[in-house]
């Protein structure tokens, strides 16, 4: 089954065309990352208009790299929550209307659910049920993966996603939109250890996270040193900073799987390229006798495959949409 795949949600346009799921035969994307980092973060007016400007091109580029012709497509999935909602509409109405002139179903696919399907493509053997740590730009999530489309939230940021803490932590230490590649290369010229940054509970939810603090404090410490002109070490603040993230997560995620019982984890979405916590994530699962899935770093940020292959799921079991499908900035990984 040929899924054509539509990811608009933020500042990626991506439509790629995938095979049952697994063999991806092409995967286009057009990044507008450029243009957002001129104001240091994506503005949303900007992203829906750029969607608009080269979706369409976009999708006969996919077409034409995957060697198909729109008749050989048998489904069309799209993004269609959470994310920026002007974004999300144009990659949706699309989709709506590709797969209207087709004849062919309409499939919706949540974006973190995709971003853990990327796994998919990169390692054929993985199957539910499994642990997924999501974690990207907008959010940061321990998720049981009970079966391809039946999942559960086990902890979740109360406040700020681990990418967006990144992206503000990197424009105080002065660098591009961004940040979290540019802070992860910073930091491996430290070995940390001389900022003290806090790191947050919530009582009772032991498996939930909170980014806000270690946020202000990293803004705080850089704007102090500014003030009182002292030197700043900020490949020591990176470091630590990014120390202060993976302590955040790791724990938990091994927590949760103590919890579970499942001993297979997979890491999903932009933040899960940062090193450090790749490197932890390692040590960890290798502690507790876990398999860990990594995926490939060109899998973890946004692209239109990861939808294909969620989209193959959603429509094995049964869920395909008609024309009346919204978007929607937020929506639950399990509804
Ligand atoms: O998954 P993604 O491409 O978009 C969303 O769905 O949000 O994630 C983008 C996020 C950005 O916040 C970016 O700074 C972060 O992933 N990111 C990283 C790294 N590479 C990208 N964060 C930490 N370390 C990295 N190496």
């Amino acid at each position: 089954m040929k899924i054509l795949a539509v990811e608009s949600s933020c500042d990626e346009t991506a439509v790629a065309v995938v095979e049952d799921g697994r063999h991806v035969l092409s995967d286009a994307i057009a990044s507008q990352v450029d243009i957002h980092a001129l104001y240091g973060g994506v503005v949303p007016e900007i992203a829906s208009r750029k969607h608009v400007e080269v979706i369409a091109a976009l999708a006969e580029q996919a077409l034409r790299e995957a060697g198909c012709t729109r008749k050989d497509i048998d489904a069309v999935a799209v993004t269609y929550a959470p994310g920026l909602i002007g974004a999300v509409l144009v990659g949706l109405s699309f989709a709506k209307s590709l797969a209207f002139a087709l004849g062919v179903p309409l499939i919706p696919v949540h974006h973190v659910r995709g971003h853990i399907a990327a796994n998919y493509l990169a390692f054929p053997e993985l199957e539910p049920p499994f642990l997924a740590l999501a974690i990207s730009g907008g959010n940061t999530l321990i998720v049981d993966v009970r079966d391809y489309t039946d999942m559960e939230i086990l902890g979740a940021t109360r406040d700020d996603a681990a990418g967006e803490c990144f992206d503000k932590a990197a424009r105080v230490l002065g660098l591009p939109y961004p940040g979290g590649k540019p802070m992860d290369e910073l930091a491996q010229g430290s070995s940390g250890g001389v900022y003290h940054l806090p790191q947050a509970h919530v009582d009772g939810a032991e498996l939930d996270m909170s980014f806000s603090g270690l946020k202000t404090a990293v803004v705080n410490l850089a704007h102090h040193a500014q003030q009182v002109g002292e030197p700043l070490d900020r490949a020591a603040l990176a470091r630590d900073f990014a120390q202060a993230v993976s302590d955040a997560l790791v724990p938990r995620v091994m927590e949760a799987a103590r919890r579970s019982g499942r001993k297979v984890i997979a890491a999903a979405g932009g933040v899960a390229a940062n090193s450090l916590i790749r490197r932890d994530l390692e040590q960890a699962c290798a502690q507790a006798g876990c398999r860990l899935y990594l995926p490939p770093l060109r899998l973890c940020g946004d692209n239109g495959a990861m939808i294909g292959a969620q989209g193959y799921y959603e429509y094995q079991a049964g869920h395909t949409a008609g024309m009346d499908l919204n978007a929607y900035a937020t929506r639950d990984i399990g509804e």
